[in-house]
């Protein structure tokens, strides 16, 4: 693979979709290779979702196991319909209240995207992204765009350009750098084939948004049984680990100083996931992050994969995160933590 180029585009510049950057990206897509963009929720890695060839050398520049399939952008409406056989009312419901936005709904396939998008399954994940880069880049291709979060199988998804250089440098064809994304967190998947409907991953849409819409709501079990297999075969995977061990601790900031002096007695470097409100509370940490505000729960989630990136860099031992309310955005927050720490929790 030849070199990743980085075009650097202002997500606010007007008639975004005729600049050169976009252009240059789209033709790219045109000739099949495979392109990394912002969304609201994190950078996506892009590929032409109707050629088996491209969306092979998503999977490829990943290292993503085959069974895991891929969501489709989309710009409009025309696109949805092409994809998907139906979309029944209650799905034309969150269509209108959250689209485009951070919500993503697994709809029976028409069978149009490629096999590989769908791992061979009947239905596929569409989404209609809000941001103007997404959209820009959408409609100048003028193709429905299968793109996964842009990270390696296995770290945590790409909030900023530097993120998606970092893991893909040289394994694809470039990147459009419309800076720092905005969610932080992935799009809410949601199966509307069920009745009521099943979230398989929180993110960026609440299921309390979601109820205020169509009522009732359901979650996967998978999410939270271990004797069950996830819906969405994704959520199966170990994700977003920092290659330190990590460790949630729900007891919160007394039982941290505890567990800060037993691991610094054994030589090891400790680092500690807090908030703005407890920053303060752990005197003599080797390594402090702060992830936004536990009073503003949205600012955490802005935060989150970029403070698990920097870990890394910091070269601890082992980490003690703080732990969030399941409300809100807070659920995907915790999700996506508990994945980091692969399921390991502290009294
Ligand atoms: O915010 C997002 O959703 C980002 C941006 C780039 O749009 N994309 C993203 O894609 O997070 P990815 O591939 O990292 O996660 C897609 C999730 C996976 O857990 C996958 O298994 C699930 O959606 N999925 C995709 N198609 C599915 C289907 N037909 N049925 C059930 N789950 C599906
Ligand atoms: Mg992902």
């Amino acid at each position: 693979m030849a070199e990743t180029q980085v075009w650097r585009v202002d997500p606010n510049a007007p008639d975004l979709e005729h600049t050169p950057q976009i252009q240059a990206a789209a033709e790219k897509l045109a000739q099949g290779e495979i392109v990394a963009f912002p969304t609201e929720t994190v950078y996506g890695l892009g590929g032409n979702a109707k050629v088996q060839d491209s969306v092979r050398k998503i999977y490829e520049a990943k290292g993503r196991p085959s069974d895991n399939p891929l969501i489709v952008h989309v710009a409009n409406l025309e696109q949805v319909r092409e994809i998907c056989t139906e979309i029944h009312p209650v799905a034309q419901k969150l269509i209108h209240a959250f689209w485009p936005g951070p919500l993503t709904l697994v709809l029976p396939s028409r069978g149009t995207v490629s096999n590989a998008v769908t791992a061979g399954l009947s239905t596929v994940a569409v989404r209609m992204p809000s941001h103007p880069v997404a959209r820009a880049l959408i409609s100048a291709s003028n193709l429905p765009i299968a793109a996964p979060s842009a990270n390696r199988s296995g770290r945590p998804s790409p909030t900023r350009a530097e993120h998606v250089f970092n893991d893909l440098d040289g394994r694809i064809a470039g990147i459009l750098d419309g800076g720092e994304t905005g969610v932080g967190v992935e799009s809410t998947v949601v199966d509307c084939t069920t009745t009521p409907i099943t979230i398989l991953r929180p993110g960026g849409i609440t299921k309390e948004q979601l109820i205020e819409v169509v009522g009732l709501v359901s979650d996967d079990p998978g999410l939270v049984r271990s004797d069950q297999a996830p819906k969405a075969p994704g959520m199966k995977y170990k994700h977003y680990a920092p290659s330190a061990t990590m460790y949630l601790v729900p007891a919160g900031e007394s039982r941290i100083r505890e567990l800060i002096s037993s691991e610094r007695a054994k030589g090891r470097r400790v680092g500690v996931l807090t908030t703005e409100e407890k920053q303060d509370s752990y005197p003599g940490v080797d390594v402090l992050l702060v992830c936004g505000r536990r009073s503003e729960p949205a600012t955490v989630a802005h935060h989150l994969f970029d403070v698990l990136r920097h870990f890394d860099q910091k070269e601890v031992d082992v980490i003690f995160s703080e732990t969030f309310d399941q409300k809100g955005i807070g659920k995907a927050v915790m999700n996506r933590l508990s994945k980091a720490a692969g399921g390991r929790i502290l009294d």
